[in-house]
C-alpha cells in the first residue's frame, strides 16, 4: 500500500503523515526532509538543491526522483509507506507509476484556506535533529525553543519567510495542484477537510483509510 499525502505548503502533509507511519508501522518519507538533510550534511545533491529550495521553487525532477527511486526499494518499505511532498508535479507521478506498481495507493489530499496556511507556516519550529514539527500556536515545545522529544534547538525554516511562503503557494497552485486531476482520473483521489485540530484532521483521513482498506495491520495505539 502506498499512501500519497498531496495538499499545499503547510496544510499538515508532514504532521498527519508521521501520525499515519506510527499507526500502520511504516516509513514515512518526505522529500522535504530528505532534501534538508542532504543541505545539512552538504551533499553533491543538497548544495544543487539548496539555493531552489531557498526560493522556494521546486528542485529538478531528475535529482528528486532518484532519491525516492533509492528509498522505496528500502527493506522496510516493503509492506507500504506514506509520500509527503511526492510527487510534486505530472512528470513525477508518471514516473513514480513507472517506478513501482503497488497494489493499492490512496492519494489523501489535505485542504485548508490560504490564509491558515501562512498563520500556521510563519509559526512553525522544526527540530534540527528528529525532524519532531511544532507550532508556536498550536503546538508549543514545553521549553521554549527546546524539542520535547530530543532536546536539541528547534529552529525555523528558512523558506518560512513570508516571501517564500507566497512563492511557494504560487508554485503550488501552478505545478502541484494538477494533480488533483490527474489522481481524480486514476479513481484514488480523497480531499480531506485539513481545518481543525490535528486530532480531527486524523481521524478524517483515518476513516477514509478504514474505508479504502489498507491491508496493513494497527502497530500502535495513536494519541
Ligand atoms: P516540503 O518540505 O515538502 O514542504 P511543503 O510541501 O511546502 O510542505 P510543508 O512541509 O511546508 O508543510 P506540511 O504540509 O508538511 O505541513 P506541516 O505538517 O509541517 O518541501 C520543501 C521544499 O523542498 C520545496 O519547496 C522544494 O524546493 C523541495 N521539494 C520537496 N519535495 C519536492 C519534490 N517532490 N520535487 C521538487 N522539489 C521538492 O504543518 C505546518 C504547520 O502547521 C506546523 O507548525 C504544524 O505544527 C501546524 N499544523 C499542522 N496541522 C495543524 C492543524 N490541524 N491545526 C493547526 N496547526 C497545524
Amino acid at each position: 500500500m502506498r499512501i500519497i499525502l498531496l495538499g499545499p505548503p503547510g496544510s499538515g502533509k508532514g504532521t498527519q503523515g508521521d501520525l499515519i507511519a506510527k499507526k500502520y508501522g511504516i516509513p514515512k518519507i518526505s522529500t522535504g526532509d530528505l532534501l534538508r538533510e542532504a543541505v545539512r550534511e552538504k551533499t553533491p545533491l543538497g548544495k544543487k538543491a539548496e539555493s531552489t529550495m531557498h526560493k522556494g521553487d521546486l528542485v529538478s525532477d531528475e535529482l528528486v526522483v532518484q532519491m525516492v527511486e533509492e528509498r522505496i526499494t528500502g527493506e522496510d518499505c516493503r509492506n507500504g509507506y506514506v509520500l509527503d511532498g511526492f510527487p510534486r508535479n505530472i512528470e513525477q507521478a508518471r514516473l513514480l507509476d513507472a517506478m513501482e506498481k503497488q497494489p493499492g495507493e490512496v492519494v489523501l489530499d489535505i485542504r485548508v484556506s490560504e490564509k491558515k496556511l501562512v498563520d500556521r507556516l510563519s509559526s512553525r519550529r522544526i527540530c534540527a535533529r528528529c525532524g519532531n514539527i511544532y507550532n508556536l500556536l498550536m503546538k508549543a515545545p514545553a521549553e521554549q525553543g527546546i524539542c520535547d522529544r530530543c532536546g536539541e534547538e528547534l529552529l525555523q525554516r528558512k523558506d518560512d519567510m513570508p516571501d517564500v511562503v507566497r512563492e511557494r503557494l504560487k508554485i503550488y497552485r501552478k505545478k502541484t495542484e494538477p494533480l488533483v486531476e490527474y489522481y481524480q482520473k486514476k479513481r484514488n483521489y480523497h480531499r480531506i477537510e485539513g481545518d481543525g485540530t490535528v486530532e480531527e484532521v486524523f481521524q478524517r483521513l483515518s476513516t477514509v483509510l478504514e474505508r479504502e482498506g489498507t491491508g496493513l495491520a494497527h502497530r500502535e495505539a495513536v494519541r
